[in-house]
């Protein structure tokens, strides 16, 4: 089976091109024969165009994703696009799917990027990291020692690299960089309300030094929510919303750890 992204399409080529990348990131170790990325306006190559040249490798069937949050004209013209397909193509099964829609997650995500923007610290790129997220064929890479090894060398690359006046990497890393795991048992166990209140309290007192994002399993599964807390790389364990202030203002505001929550661990 075949799979078309199919995004609006911009002027701006870092956008055209992260439509590639998520069409890559989308075909990485999935069964799909293809993933193509294409676009319904503005931009080459067009839904027309990619589903033509997807036709000549002649797959079972063809699923064209409409990269959009909602509903709407370019929706609806995507899906005439697919039919058409359908219909020209007897030997293709094709279909269109929903829009992304609405998801909670979303909100993480703009909480992300907020925070980046606030900071000046763009890390757009580590969202697809192997080692912080779940990729599918990669699960056995994420979280644990590779998780805090890679967010440890990210801290010394900005350290490295600071004085460098043209180095593309150069942005102002935190102080403090608190790493939620919001995976499975620490999920379950109410991490998500843990983050929502460490970013409350770390939006209302810091300048800007403190990111916190969410993090894959740190592998202490059933202790959590687990929060890690670098460059000290301490793990606090069992966290509940209402230690968040004393997480802020006691370990990050004034470096003392907070001793009944330290999992002891490193
Ligand atoms: S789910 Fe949080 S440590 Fe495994």
């Amino acid at each position: 089976m075949a799979v078309v992204l199919c995004a609006r399409g911009s002027s701006d080529p870092d956008a055209n091109a992260d439509v590639h990348k998520l069409a890559r990131l989308l075909y990485e170790g999935r069964e799909f024969s293809r993933v193509e990325a294409t676009f319904v306006g503005v931009t080459d190559p067009t839904l027309d165009d990619t589903l033509h040249d997807i036709a000549r490798h002649r797959p079972d069937a063809v699923v064209v994703v409409p990269y959009m949050l909602g509903d709407g004209v370019l929706t609806d013209r995507i899906r005439d696009g697919a039919d058409g397909f359908d219909a020209e193509y007897p030997y293709v099964d094709a279909a269109c799917g929903d829009p992304l829609g609405t998801d909670p997650r979303l909100l993480d995500v703009l909480a992300d990027r907020w925070q980046e923007a606030r900071t000046g610290s763009v890390e757009m790129s580590c969202d697809t990291c192997k080692y912080k997220v779940e990729l599918d064929g990669y699960e056995a890479d994420v979280g644990g020692a590779k998780a805090m090894l890679r967010a440890l060398n990210h801290q010394e690359a900005h350290a490295d690299r600071g004085d460098v006046a043209d180095e593309p990497h150069v942005h102002d890393a935190p102080d403090k960089h608190v790493a939620v795991c919001t995976s499975q048992t620490c999920a379950a166990d109410g991490a998500p309300a843990v983050l929502e209140r460490l970013r409350q309290e770390a939006r209302d007192t810091d300048d800007g030094s403190v990111r916190v994002t969410r993090l894959s399993c740190l592998g202490q599964c059933g202790d959590g929510p687990n929060v890690a807390v670098y460059p000290e790389g301490v793990w606090y364990q069992g966290v509940r919303p209402e230690d968040a202030q004393r997480i802020v203002a006691s370990h990050l505001e004034r470096d003392r750890i907070v001793s009944d929550l330290d999992s002891q661990l490193l």
